[in-house]
């Protein structure tokens, strides 16, 4: 899961890969390192346990010049977070340095070989291996570094993303990929190659992504070259990119998170548009639209996801049920991909990801394309893996999510799903044309709500001051609303690290209510739907045992106010649109409960922004 980047031109290398870095430290924060080759050949590599701000601290007394240079952030997979794990990682004779992510599964295998050869290990990563391999390649073939790497790699079981630079050579750096992301910017006369776009956006808009299994050789005067590990020549579509940096920095929010849970009633508002259209009375989501047959015929869909992109799956079954009558399986892909589950061609699949890149969703949805089923994405990075390995799929559209909980792509996920579920519901026949119309124009008022919303934050804020005693925290809710309490409960958990857990309210009465008394707060979501008199019986039951309540009710509600000790108030809405409205005060809720604890809120500990691992 770790983030990497790398350079080569005319301007110094330091401070692109640093900032770079920066940019890429929501993948991984356990330890940060670079590689520089300067202008006599000599490389430097320089590596800190920690964050990539020690190891700017730490380089400003050494040599950092050179405008190559490659550096990595990392998020341990085999070896302790120390500064001899960190990458990159030198090969035995120190002319080779490699960055890496991902995992090399038959890592052991290949070390005890190296080990027999004479070949001695510092650290304790997959890494180092692959790296000593290609230098034994090359040594025992008499290769240049590009076949080395083709045929160490053609050895090699697993994940990688990987850059490798050679000592004496300040002209080329090689990078390959397989499963692991990567993208080559392409500028006037210098080149980068990063884990996602954002060390490279300041620079050039122009990019390369690379697919599976390929190699590029990146020299400082030439085009890149695009190969495959069995070197058949390939050329790549040079992509323009439409991301601007405003849009990676904080603009003013102490937080990532916050911004982006602020920035909600736009990137809900971007995510409709085009797409809703009240004037015209309909939705028009093109990959719907494409392969409506797909999902009019579907038998059953099966949605797949992992964290947060699970939850909006579930509330996404809910939907896909109420709306289109089509029965709908919500799996982890963890653990679908495992089980051997049964997969029919006329399933429609749906995979849910922020991020495009998690590692369990990618291998779920191969497993559902060799069955023969139809894949349906929605993602948010343009251009990811996932993106691009299914047949076809909506974008969230609501640019770059940097914190690593997960905000202003949940919601934006819960908007596609509406409108897939309308687009599809309306094609079937199977809502009222007076249902559909009524819900296509509360879906059109969903982000003025959620903007008043957010004008109630202050009170949160001093609510959440209340709670910063509390060591563990219940989140109830019923119908559409208990997806969005086991949200809940992950946003509190990851970056507060105060335990939570969601339950359906009415399971309370099951078990967990033996966990209720007056140090127990529960977070209550009993706005005015269907389900409000059975949610109000179930807090009832928790205030006789002396728990501390607070609800989560729609405005003008009467009743709560005898029963919870604190009350949020918020719009009423439809009951299918409920989940986003009821989750921004639990995003502000968490958010200011973690600020008030001291935590680091954008990169929570033993967390990454992407899971390219499984
Ligand atoms: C969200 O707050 C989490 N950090 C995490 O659960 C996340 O949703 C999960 O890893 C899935 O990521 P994806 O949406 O990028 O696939
Ligand atoms: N396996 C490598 C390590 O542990 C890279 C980890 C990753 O990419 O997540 O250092």
């Amino acid at each position: 899961m770790c983030g990497i980047v790398g350079y080569i031109g005319y301007r110094e290398a330091f401070p692109i890969l640093i900032k770079g870095l920066y940019h890429l430290e929501y993948r991984g924060y356990d330890s940060a390192g670079i590689a520089l080759i300067n202008s006599n050949g000599g490389m430097n590599i320089y590596k800190t346990k920690g964050r990539v701000s020690e190891l700017e601290e730490f380089c400003k007394n050494h040599d950092v010049s050179g405008t190559i240079g490659i550096a990595h952030t990392r998020w341990a997979t085999h070896g302790e977070p120390n500064n001899i794990n960190a990458h990159p990682h030198y090969s035995e004779s120190k002319n080779l340095a490699l960055i890496h992510n991902g995992i090399i599964e038959n890592y052991t295998v290949l070390k005890k070989q190296l080990i027999q050869n004479g070949y001695h290990f510092q650290s304790n990563t997959d890494t180092e291996v692959l790296v000593q391999l290609i230098e034994y390649i090359k040594e025992l073939n008499n290769v240049d570094l590009c076949t080395a790497v083709q045929l160490a790699l053609g050895q090699v079981i697993g994940a990688y993303a990987i850059v490798v630079m050679e000592k004496g050579q300040n002209d080329r750096f090689i990078a390959a990929r397989k499963s692991s992301p990567l993208v080559l910017g392409i500028g006037k006369d210098e080149f980068f190659i990063a884990s996602d776009a954002s060390p490279i956006i300041e620079y050039t808009n122009k990019v390369i992504y690379l697919e599976d299994e390929e190699i590029a050789i990146v020299h400082r005067h030439e085009s890149p070259k695009i190969v495959t590990i069995g070197n058949i020549e390939k050329t790549r579509e040079i992509i323009q990119l439409e991301i601007s940096l405003s849009q990676l920095e904080k603009g003013g929010y102490p937080h990532f998170m916050l911004k982006e849970i602020f920035e909600q009633p736009q990137t809900l508002r971007d995510c409709m548009r085009g797409r809703v259209d009240i004037t015209c009375n309909n939705v028009v989501l093109s990959g719907i639209i494409d392969n409506k047959k797909q999902f009019c015929d579907a038998k059953r869909i099966i949605i797949l996801a992992c964290g947060t992109s699970w939850h909006a799956g579930l509330i996404g079954e809910y939907l896909l049920e109420e709306f289109c009558r089509i029965p709908v399986e919500v799996e982890y892909s963890s653990e679908f991909r495992y089980r051997n589950p049964v997969i029919y061609p006329d399933d429609a699949v749906i995979a849910i990801s922020q991020s495009g890149e998690t590692a369990d969703t990618l291998a779920a949805i191969d497993l559902a394309r060799k069955a023969g089923a139809f894949v349906y994405g929605i993602c948010n990075v343009v251009g990811s893996s996932i993106a691009r390995n299914t047949h076809s799929g909506s974008y969230t559209h609501v640019g770059p999510e940097i914190g690593v909980a997960s905000t202003k792509a949940f919601t934006a996920q819960l908007i596609v799903l509406a409108m897939m579920s309308l687009c599809i519901a309306r094609e079937k026949k199977t809502v009222t044309e007076e249902r559909f119309l009524k819900l296509l124009k509360e879906l059109d008022r969903i982000p003025d709500k959620v903007e008043q919303i957010l004008r109630t934050d202050e009170s949160i804020k001093n609510l959440s001051e209340i709670f910063t005693y509390a060591h563990n925290f219940i989140y109830l809710g019923r119908g559409y609303n208990y997806p969005v309490a086991l949200e809940g409960a992950l946003k509190l958990k990851e970056i507060s690290y105060i335990h939570a857990e969601g339950y359906p309210a009415a399971e309370m009465k099951h078990g967990p209510i033996a966990l209720i008394d007056s140090e127990m707060p529960v977070v209550a979501i009993a706005t005015d739907n269907g389900m409000y008199d059975k949610v109000i019986s179930n807090i009832q039951e928790i205030k006789a045992r002396n728990g501390r309540i607070i609800a989560i009710v729609s405005e003008n509600d009467t009743a709560m106010k005898d029963i919870a000790d604190y009350v949020i108030e918020i719009p009423a809405t439809e009951d299918c649109f409920d989940p986003l409205l009821t989750i921004i005060p639990l995003q502000l809720l968490s958010y200011h409960i973690a600020v008030t604890k001291r935590r680091d809120v954008d990169r929570p500990r033993n967390l990454a922004k992407s899971v390219t691992v499984e």
